[in-house]
């Protein structure tokens, strides 16, 4: 769940970095003065508000973005560590090329990176020592061209089902009483 807080009214929202392609970008004005004119906006249509970082369909106005597990490229020691994907696209709806980001609970620093990737400047802090020695490594790596990241917008991988770890285990396939030998 992301909470957006706002100190104004006056505040930055870059609608068009954001906007999800359109389900049906054909889609044209039944009637008015705009009949048969296309109805939707070419750069795709806003994104829903409730952004589910689950396994949903991108047509769907969800951002498809995988969580940061073991076989994830941004892996590192820490527990919770948030896909850069996800923090990046926060970064290019709610502030302008230049402007500050902070995370006060920077952990291994994805939002800082997130931040420069897309030219504004980060600022962070953390309370775990080796946290913040891997957040300036992983930094040190991203000016570098080191930094592994999952591109923005990447397709999530859908299993084909004949894969070995999408076949249930051998063992479920015995009896209950084979299983208990
Ligand atoms: C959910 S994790 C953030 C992970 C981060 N977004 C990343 O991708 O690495 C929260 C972090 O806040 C840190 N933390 C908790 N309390 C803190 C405090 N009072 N001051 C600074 N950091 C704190 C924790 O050590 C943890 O690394």
């Amino acid at each position: 769940m992301l909470l957006w807080f706002t100190k104004s009214d006056q505040y930055v929202f870059n609608l068009d970095a954001v906007r999800v392609p359109s389900k049906y970008p054909g889609k044209r004005h039944y009637k008015g003065p705009n009949r048969g004119k296309p109805s939707g906006n070419p750069l795709g249509k806003n994104p829903s508000d409730v952004w589910e970082i689950l396994l949903r369909e991108w047509d769907e106005g969800m951002w498809e973005i995988p969580n940061v597990k073991a076989n994830h490229p941004e892996k590192t020691i820490h527990p919770c560590q948030f896909p850069i994907e996800l923090v990046e696209r926060c970064v290019l709806a709610l502030t302008n090329e230049g402007d500050w980001v902070f995370d006060p609970y920077a952990g291994v620093g994805s939002s800082l990176i997130a931040a420069l990737k897309q030219g504004r400047r980060a600022m962070g802090s953390e309370k775990e020592a080796d946290y913040i020695t891997i957040a300036r490594q992983r930094m040190q790596d991203f000016f570098s061209g080191a930094l592994k990241t999952r591109p923005i917008g990447k397709a999530v991988h859908q299993p084909t089902g004949r894969e070995k770890v999408a076949q249930p285990p051998e063992e479920r396939n015995n009896t209950p009483e084979e299983e208990s030998k």
